[in-house]
């Protein structure tokens, strides 16, 4: 059955909160990257256009203490919100109280209130009932349009909604679609590239997705401890002594299906490099550490990938802030760029911002908004901000 969205309220003349991710990066009080801001503008632009009076809410970086408070001011999101669309924009510096509602209160229809940053209030990330009761008080509806928040569940993302009729935003809307379809009906193969530094983060998705895909190739800082599991010496590489005991089971039980690196870029050292070189994976001499997939694993990936029809990417292949062990980094993102035919899904995080950054942005069928969340959708989890959203 599908969700609620927010097309089945009727919101004309009604105030509507909506839950967006406007957790931007930012320095110095200057937005660096206002995609976040982009992505929700469909559902925004939608109400405005259609005559309900809006209240954004959203988190701004992690609020601990009165530094932190100062650092993540949500006022930076106002200015850049007005420019990117015609409804005029009010910032409220306050979470709760008679400014707020106030300003609320004599909203014209088609206008924006924007709140300050959610976390402020520390009942937000307990999901504490009088908060999300209150600011529920504050609408007469609720649209959860923050993909990357839906994992948490907080006062904003699912105290709100248990209060009023509720429904998923354009933005969520078309995550779950997207990922629900590779996750429970894709297109095979299914290949799913996993990279990244530790297997303690990716347990839960290569689980999943060893259950799931048709391939699960496995690159990046994890690769190591799997290397080590198959009695492979790997230097000073980062190792996960711990899960070597878990990579054999993933090896056992993944067959086939599981595909590792069978070459690596080694360094003598990590930030000052004086010795560079490709050998054999499991070969790593003493005194050198894993840092990029190698030629020749470049190479298997992509036959793996040839005939996909469905491509799950997260995590990067190597450290690929340094150009010098970027390669394999970006040879995966450029021959998943190239896939014809395919729906080719990053999800969020690194390897989003590696697809943007080497320009292939547009190439990809869907790049997730959210990191921690569509990993957590794809390890098959509830996300407790969709769960709350009602059937149709
Ligand atoms: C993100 O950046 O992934 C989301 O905005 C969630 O942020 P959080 O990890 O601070 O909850």
């Amino acid at each position: 059955m599908a969700k609620v969205t927010v097309k089945d309220l009727d919101v004309k003349g009604k105030h509507v909160i909506v839950r967006v991710d406007f957790n931007v990066p930012h320095k110095n009080g200057v937005i660096t990257d206002d995609n976040r801001v982009r992505a929700a503008l469909p559902t925004i632009n939608y109400l405005t256009e259609n005559g309900a009076k809006v209240l954004l809410l959203s988190h701004l970086g992690k609020v601990k203490t009165e530094e932190d408070k100062a650092k993540n001011d949500m006022s930076i999101v106002a200015d850049c919100l007005a420019s990117l669309q015609s409804a005029p924009v009010k910032f409220v510096n306050a979470t709760r109280g008679e400014e707020l509602e106030a300003a609320v209160k004599a909203q014209e229809d088609g206008s924006i209130v924007l709140m300050q940053n959610t976390r402020y209030e520390k009942g937000e990330s307990k999901n504490d009932p009088d908060l999300g009761n209150y600011w529920a008080s504050l609408g007469d509806l609720f649209v959860e349009d923050a993909f990357g928040s839906v994992h948490r569940a907080h006062a904003s993302t699912v105290g709100i909604a248990s209060h009023l009729p509720s429904g998923l935003g354009f933005l969520v809307d078309k995550e779950v679609t997207v990922l629900g379809k590779a996750l429970n009906d894709p297109e095979r193969p299914l290949v799913a590239i996993l990279g990244g530094a530790k297997v303690s983060d990716k347990i839960a998705v290569i689980e999943n997705l060893l259950k799931i895909a048709d391939k699960v190739l496995i690159g990046g800082g994890m690769s190591y401890t799997f290397s080590a599991a198959m009695g492979g010496k790997i230097g000073t590489s980062l190792l996960e002594a711990d899960k070597i005991d878990l990579a054999k089971k993933f090896i056992e039980e993944g067959g086939d299906k599981l595909v590792l690196p069978i070459d690596t870029v080694i360094a003598n050292d990590f930030s000052n490099p004086t010795e560079i070189k490709t050998v054999d994976a499991g070969e790593i001499p003493d005194g050198f550490m894993g840092l990029d997939i190698g030629p020749k694993t470049v190479e298997l990936f992509k036959k793996q990938l040839e005939g996909a029809k469905t491509v799950f990417w997260n995590g990067p292949m190597g450290v690929f802030e340094d150009p010098r062990f970027a390669k394999g980094t970006i040879e995966i993102c450029k021959s998943l760029a190239e896939l014809e035919g395919a729906t080719t899904i990053i999800g969020g995080g690194d390897s989003a911002s590696a697809a943007k950054n080497l320009g292939f942005a547009e190439k990809f069928s869907h790049i997730s908004t959210g990191g921690g969340a569509s990993l957590e959708y794809m390890e098959g989890k509830e996300l407790p901000g969709i769960t709350i959203i009602p059937e149709k």
